[in-house]
């Protein structure tokens, strides 16, 4: 078993106490539980880290999220995936795709995500998150080692040419305004923890990846 960096990058008090920014809620005092992340970490035989898949729409953060989560769960660890598209149907359904709406989306998925960790979740996110400040901002809200982005690179074509939700021919013909990759940017991380070639690789390889990415770092025990 390599469990040597188990607990480390896990200072939660610390993370807590981060002031909020043009924050309205005044008088609000953090509550401390009795149940430390390290001791649910150990309950669960794993350690909690968020992983965040970003990529353009159509390049399969959501097929491959969901497949490692299935993997993590045979191997018996506890994770749950945050998607884009099912986040905007309730906390995010007041959200549009302009620029200042997607940094709010980013960045309440990325609290929600940092609440995960402290609950010994491993989390993944999938979301395109297409701006590099959105996802930086995030990895600020978590102790080092605890960020793992992982990008799902994908060439603009193939994603339209999959097209699985036909956006991308809505897109092109002016139906859905501020589309990532045809009238809105992506910007392509430049020092992603793990960068995976979903549009050349098959499922099973890229999940494997993943799970390798997380056995080498301690996250779990390798196989
Ligand atoms: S993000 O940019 O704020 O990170 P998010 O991942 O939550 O986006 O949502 C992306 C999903 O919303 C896409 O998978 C697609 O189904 C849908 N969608 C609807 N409109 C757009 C748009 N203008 N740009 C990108 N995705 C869109």
């Amino acid at each position: 078993m390599r469990l040597g960096c188990w607990f480390g990058g896990c200072d939660e008090i610390r993370l807590m106490n981060q002031p909020i920014s043009s924050s309205k809620s005044t008088n609000v005092t953090w509550q401390q539980g009795q149940v430390s992340r390290r001791e649910k970490q150990h309950l669960n035989g794993h350690r909690s880290v968020v992983i965040w898949f970003t990529g353009l729409s159509g390049a399969g953060k959501s097929t491959l999220a969901y497949a490692v989560e299935k993997k993590l769960h045979q191997l018996q660890c506890r994770s749950f995936v945050l998607d884009g598209d099912n986040v905007r149907h309730g906390l995010c359904g007041d959200l549009g795709f302009s620029e200042a709406d997607r940094q709010e989306n980013i960045r309440r998925v990325g609290e929600m995500a940092k609440l995960f960790a402290q609950a010994g979740v491993i989390t993944l996110t999938a979301f395109i998150s297409p701006y590099y400040a959105d996802r930086d901002r995030v990895r600020a809200l978590l102790a080092p080692g605890d960020f793992v982005e992982v990008y799902c690179r994908c060439d603009l074509e193939v994603c339209e040419g999959r097209d699985v939700k036909g956006m991308y021919r809505k897109a092109r013909m002016g139906e859905i305004r501020d589309f990532t990759g045809v009238s809105a940017p992506y910007e392509a991380p430049e020092h992603a923890e793990l960068v995976i070639e979903t549009g050349k690789l098959p499922l099973d390889e890229c999940v494997n990846q993943v799970v390798q990415y997380l056995q080498n770092h301690g996250v779990m025990a390798g196989s």
